[in-house]
């Protein structure tokens, strides 16, 4: 799919402000620093569409980015980041959970998963609850420059094990990624064109 425009939309915290356009959108969610909005400019051939740091926590609201004037792509907070008071952790939860439960339009989401990392309680109860709420998702492992493909490979492999030891009767649909690279920029986005050809706007 050819990105001919991307478009910052709005920013909030409260799903009932999202945008009402019946179009499809498509969630990016992961750990603070996992590479939520990097992916996003990455997809987009965009620098600075949806702002990233180096430092955890900073993307804070839900980010609506119209693709080609017929899609969104939605950036979240980062889920479990620890530096911020508990208090605006329980805000970030609460409103991110909303968001997954109540929104319509959201077709498919993006669990992010650094593929450095071992699976983590957080990302896996994550998945629980958008399997519970029947909410679609694919697993994408990012950062994948920064591990040789044999490495890479094992990761990937140890983390299908895990979840389909805990519960999980088979693997997401998964994707690989590099930010920097664009490893993985053509696999999504033809996941995303497919999925955009079969949706009913009724
Ligand atoms: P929050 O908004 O804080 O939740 O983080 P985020 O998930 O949006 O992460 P962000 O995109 O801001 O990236 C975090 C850091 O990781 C930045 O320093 C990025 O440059 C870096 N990064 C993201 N993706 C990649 C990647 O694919 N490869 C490499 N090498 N670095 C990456
Ligand atoms: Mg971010």
């Amino acid at each position: 799919m050819l990105i001919k425009s991307a478009v910052f939309e709005i920013s909030n915290s409260d799903v009932a402000k999202c945008p009402k356009e019946r179009i499809p959108e498509y969630a990016f969610i992961g750990r603070s620093n996992v590479g939520k909005s990097s992916l996003i400019n990455m997809l987009t051939n965009h620098k600075k569409l949806a702002k990233t740091s180096g430092t955890p926590g900073k993307t804070q609201l839900i980010n609506h980015f119209k693709i080609n004037d017929n899609w969104f792509l939605v950036d979240l907070p980062g889920y479990g980041y620890a530096r911020v008071s508990k208090k605006t952790k329980r805000t970030f939860q609460s409103f991110i959970k909303n968001y997954f439960s109540q929104r319509e339009q959201l077709v498919c989401s993006f669990v992010l998963i650094d593929s450095r990392h071992t699976p983590q309680k957080i990302d896996l109860e994550f998945m629980e609850f958008l399997g519970v709420n029947q909410i679609p998702f694919c697993i994408v492992f990012t950062k994948a420059d920064k591990l040789t493909p044999t490495v890479l490979n094992r990761n990937i492999e140890a983390y299908q094990k895990e979840l389909l030891d805990d519960s999980w009767d088979t693997f997401p649909d998964y994707f690989v990624t590099s930010s920097t690279s664009k490893d993985g920029r053509d696999a999504l986005l033809n996941f995303i064109d497919n999925i955009n050809t079969n949706f009913d706007n009724s």
